[in-house]
């Protein structure tokens, strides 16, 4: 069955191009995205390597390691690490694990059969520090990811975790955020000390609280 958010991410032991991990050793008591790659060597996935690699202080600050898989072998993804490094001016700083047999793209159910044959769609797994799903996007493989839009989610998630807070529509680092309905109006002001607006009796605004 398809992973969920709320349910555990799943652990596994790997290759990846940084040495053997446990997943769940890996990642910590920290946050933790895992994301698919349908092939080496192909030009959509060259970019998104790249393009993580170069912002990586941003996953770091968040407290979030970042971690690929592509089912080809460990000669093969260290081959297209240089490739990446030269075509994308950067330096691979994060590691990509060798999946040839599958194991983890089927565990996360990565292989969409009739999306693309034998190979994995792209797929994001954004995982808590309590190892739960906490967010998934997948993509088709002609589609480039948005990284934006990943680090803007990791903020609104990381958010909700620290705080009683929700994110309206289009919510971007330093915008408002909302209340969530079990926060009492009488809790609002030593919860919220900067301040709240009510629109309406379940539509209320705070600043956001860590800025
Ligand atoms: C790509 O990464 O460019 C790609 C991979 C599989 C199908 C289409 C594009």
């Amino acid at each position: 069955m398809a992973l969920r958010l709320g349910d555990e991410a799943p652990d596994f032991s790997a290759e990846t191009t940084m040495g053997k991990i446990n997943f769940h050793e890996w990642l910590g008591d920290g946050w933790g995205i895992l994301f698919s790659h349908p092939k080496d060597y192909t030009p959509v996935c060259t970019t998104e390597l790249g393009t993580v690699a170069k912002i990586k202080p941003q996953f770091d600050e968040r407290n979030l390691k970042i971690i690929a898989v592509s089912v080809d072998s460990l000669d093969s993804h260290n081959g297209w690490i240089m490739d990446i490094n030269e075509t994308q001016n950067t330096t691979m700083n994060f590691p990509i694990i060798a999946d040839p047999e599958r194991k983890v793209a089927n565990l996360y159910d990565m292989i969409h059969p009739n999306a693309l044959d034998n190979m994995t769609v792209r797929s994001v797994f954004v995982i808590g520090p309590d190892k739960k799903i906490k967010l998934t996007l997948t993509y088709p493989a002609a589609t480039g990811r948005n990284f934006d839009e990943i680090l803007r989610v990791v903020d609104a998630l990381q958010l909700t975790a620290n705080y009683q807070v929700a994110t309206p529509a289009n919510w971007k680092d330093g915008d408002d955020c909302i209340i969530v309905p079990a926060v009492t109006d009488d809790q609002i002001p030593s919860k919220f000390p900067k301040g709240h607006t009510t629109v309406k009796p379940y539509l209320r605004f705070t600043p956001q609280p860590n800025k």
